[in-house]
């Protein structure tokens, strides 16, 4: 049994997929939650820029107290590298693995899909993760959806958003004509876009939410490790923001359908 805080860090709001399934699995835990929504996105930014980023999050999250770091964020899952995992001194997950293992469980065709930011796609972390888990009998088709990104920052989310709705079908096209069966929503703010995919995609096709993936392994690997929380009450969520707190509200409240007011405070994680 272990009363630390689980950790997870995004570069804005879309660890929330994560964060909201976290609450759901887990909850007697605390969650300490960091978003660098003054500096997002990161998908667009050069290796090293995500790298250094990425190291700046999770030195502000060990700050907390934590037993476990999640990296709810595709692109810093993909970027980070094997030494600065190793230098955190803690147990730690991205999505890549626990996604690309559930996006191989569920194919039946092989013919597994990638949607995700360019610096991801641009890594190939998860066509690595794929063949490594799945075998030479699946493909990965990838795609990066930039736009995607500033949609759900800016609250676009709406299913029956026509905005949405037309650059998603663009983006998705490739998926389409590869006859993916299996689609990895692999940013986590995707997840947030769900019902749009899932029309353009059509009911056949499963969707692997990154955010979800990630927060059963951590349960998983709590539970395994005998470092599950053992309290009365359920666990508390704070909130940790590079841009103005209010902003952050607005969104996260409705897509966690929990009020966050007075658990948000805006850092600089720079100067820290
Ligand atoms: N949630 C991040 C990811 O999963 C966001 C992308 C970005 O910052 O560009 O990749």
């Amino acid at each position: 049994m272990d009363n630390r805080a689980i950790g997870i860090i995004d570069s804005g709001l879309g660890g929330l997929t994560a964060y909201r399934e976290l609450r759901r699995l887990l909850p007697q835990e605390n969650l300490v939650y960091f978003g660098d929504t003054g500096r997002v996105p990161y998908g667009s930014r050069s290796r090293e820029t995500i790298q250094k980023y990425a190291m700046q999050d999770i030195r502000f999250i060990l700050r907390h107290h934590v037993k476990l770091v999640v990296a709810a964020c595709g692109t810093i899952s993909s970027t980070i590298t094997p030494q600065a995992v190793e230098a955190i001194g803690l147990p730690f997950s991205g999505i890549v693995r626990p996604t690309a293992q559930a996006a191989c469980q569920a194919t039946r065709s092989g013919r597994v899909g990638l949607i995700a930011t360019a610096a991801t796609v641009r890594s190939g972390a998860f066509g690595r993760a794929v063949e490594e888990l799945g075998g030479p009998g699946v493909r990965l088709t990838a795609a990066a959806c930039p736009l995607f990104v500033p949609l759900v920052e800016n609250g676009f989310v709406q299913p029956d958003n026509p905005v949405t709705e037309l650059v998603a079908r663009q983006y998705l096209q490739p998926m389409v004509e590869a006859q993916v069966d299996t689609l990895i929503l692999g940013c986590t703010h995707y997840p947030l876009l769900s019902q749009t995919i899932q029309r353009i995609m059509g009911p056949q096709v499963t969707l692997i939410d990154s955010g979800r993936e990630v927060a059963r392994w951590a349960q998983g690997f709590l539970a395994g490790h005998g470092l599950l929380a053992q309290r009365e009450q359920p666990g508390t969520g704070e909130f940790f923001v590079t841009d103005s707190a209010e902003g952050f509200i607005q969104v996260a409240g409705l897509f966690l359908q929990e009020g966050v007011e007075g658990r948000v405070t805006q850092i600089d994680v720079e100067a820290l």
